[in-house]
C-alpha cells in the first residue's frame, strides 16, 4: 500500500524561544517548521503507566507528536524495521508519515501527549489490525 518507511519519520526540533526568568516558549506552524498544515489537534492525558495507546497506522495522515509535559516512548514499525523514539522534550516533535504502524508506552506520571494533526478525525482512515497492515 504505501511506500513509506520508519526512515521517514523524524524528529524536528522547534525553536526555544528562552526567557531566563519566565519561562520557554516553543512554535509549530504552517507553512514554517512542520511539513504539513494542522486541522485537528488531540491530546493523551491522565494515561496509566502500564498502558498502551495507538496500536494502529493511517493510511493519508501526518502527525507530529510532542511530549508536552513527561515523557513517553512511541514504537515505529513499516512492516519492515521498527524504532523506538524515547520523547521527553517539549520542544521536539516526531513526524509520523502514513503508512506507519505505532505503538505508544511507558507513559509517565503527568505526562501529556500531543498530537498535531493534518486531517480531520475519519475512521475510515485507521488500519487496526496489524495482520492486515502486514500484508499491504
Ligand atoms: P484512537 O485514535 O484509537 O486513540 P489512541 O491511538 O490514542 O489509543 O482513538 C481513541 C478513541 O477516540 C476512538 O474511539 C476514536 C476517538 N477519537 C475521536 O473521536 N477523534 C479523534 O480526533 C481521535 C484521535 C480519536
Amino acid at each position: 500500500m504505501m511506500e513509506n518507511t520508519i526512515f521517514d519519520c523524524h524528529l524536528i526540533d522547534f525553536d526555544l524561544h528562552h526567557s531566563d526568568r519566565k519561562g520557554n516558549l516553543s512554535v509549530a506552524e504552517n507553512g514554517a517548521n512542520i511539513p504539513f498544515d494542522v486541522k485537528r489537534v488531540y491530546y493523551l492525558y491522565d494515561v496509566p503507566g502500564g498502558a498502551s495507546r495507538g496500536g494502529h497506522a493511517h493510511k493519508a495522515l501526518y502527525q507530529l507528536i510532542v511530549a508536552v509535559s513527561g515523557s513517553f516512548s512511541v514504537t515505529l514499525d513499516d512492516g519492515k524495521n521498527k524504532r523506538t523514539f524515547s520523547l521527553n522534550r517539549p520542544y521536539q516533535g516526531l513526524l509520523v508519515v502514513p503508512g506507519i504502524w505505532r505503538d505508544i508506552n511507558d507513559f509517565s506520571s503527568g505526562s501529556v501527549c500531543l498530537v498535531l494533526a493534518s486531517e480531520k478525525y475519519d475512521e475510515s482512515d485507521y488500519i487496526r489490525d496489524y495482520g492486515a497492515f502486514i500484508k499491504d
